[in-house]
């Protein structure tokens, strides 16, 4: 973050005025919030660092939203950390280095995940996707959805959905740019509310193809819990539609992985690795892409992203709702 400019920390913290004051060696940063209900209202440091990491922590006070610990680690901050992105604070690269001392893989498996999502956004674009729910959407981190399915349709519809206060708040600020966007909080365990939720429905037409993208967000889930929102997506997904699923798996992976990943995220997340039958079943009714579920770093062909070990297991699929069923779609 250190190479970060003041005016790259101002663009993505909208809600405070950020500048730099002071005579050379003696350097200030100053962010002020543009409403008297931001908590906290002024915050000034010698360090830029330290200064997003104060507004982080600030979380989305202005909308009266929990702030977010913290003092605790966090699956998206820790997330964009193995990405290798900006939006972490002392306390998510701590619990997060831990992990990569023993599974330095995790960072390789974590970028490999993003760029699964965005080569499964893209398959879908090009058969005709031109809408999309990310379910659990986490920080901005580009490509996001809306880039890629842009890439092939200029009026792409996206709708990003998480239930994390500064996830909210980086998305409002950097992805809901234009009315075809939209940034929705939800608890995916709610699959009905969030589906009549008129910020969602506003944007997502429930007559058309829509890619559900559930991507590395169902192992926070209990079992019965991402089984029946699974279920529930599924059910309401209009014919044509695709759902794209990434999610860690008990199959091959080194059991103590899980156990630090647990430890690491403390009490801020449950982990639910799932067998790989499990995770298929979850296609049971659709058509599955080629290859099918396959390591998420294989999807839909081996990619640079391949992991040195294999310790570290994400599967990943892609499969269409459709009236005939046909063994693979090409
Ligand atoms: C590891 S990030 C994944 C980000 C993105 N989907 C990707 O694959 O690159 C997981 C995200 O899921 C969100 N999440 C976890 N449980 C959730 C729930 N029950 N409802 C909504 N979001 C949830 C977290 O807040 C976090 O932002």
């Amino acid at each position: 973050m250190a190479s970060d400019s003041v005016k790259e920390v101002q663009a993505r913290f909208p809600a405070y005025q950020i500048w730099q004051e002071g005579t050379p060696g003696r350097i200030r940063y100053v962010a002020r919030g543009r409403s008297l209900r931001l908590s906290p209202h002024a915050i000034v440091t010698a360090d830029l660092d330290e200064l997003q990491d104060r507004l982080l922590s600030a979380g989305d006070c202005s909308e009266g939203a929990d702030p977010v610990a913290a003092d605790q680690p966090n699956v998206a901050r820790m997330y964009s950390f193995w990405l290798r992105g900006k939006d972490h604070l002392a306390v998510d690269r701590s619990a997060a280095s831990k992990v990569l001392e023993l599974y330095p893989e995790v960072a390789d498996i974590a970028c490999a995940n993003r760029a699964f999502l965005a080569r499964a956004v893209h398959h879908l674009a090009d058969r005709g996707i031109t809408q999309f729910i990310d379910l659990g959407s986490g920080l901005p981190a580009s490509p996001n959805v809306h880039e890629t399915a842009r890439l092939v349709t200029p009026d792409a519809r996206v709708v990003y959905v998480d239930w994390d206060p500064v996830v909210l708040a980086h998305a409002r600020a950097l992805l809901a740019t234009d009315d075809k966007v939209a940034v929705v909080a939800s608890d995916i365990r709610d699959p009905q509310g969030l589906l009549a939720d008129p910020a969602l429905t506003s944007v997502i037409d429930s007559t058309a193809p829509t890619g559900v993208l559930l991507a590395s967000v169902l192992h926070f889930l209990a079992p019965a819990e991402a089984d029946a929102s699974v279920a529930a997506f599924r059910e309401w997904m209009p014919p044509g539609s695709y759902l794209v699923i990434s999610v860690g798996t008990t199959t091959g992976t080194d059991p103590d992985l899980i156990c630090a990943l647990q430890d690491a995220y403390g009490d801020s997340a449950s982990v639910h690795g799932r067998a790989a039958d499990e995770i298929a079943a979850w296609f049971d009714g659709l058509t599955l892409v080629r290859p099918g579920l396959v390591d998420v770093w294989a999807w839909p062909t081996v990619t640079l992203h391949r992991p040195i070990s294999s310790r570290a297991r994400i599967l990943a699929g892609a499969a269409r709702k459709q009236a005939n069923r046909l063994a693979w779609e090409l």
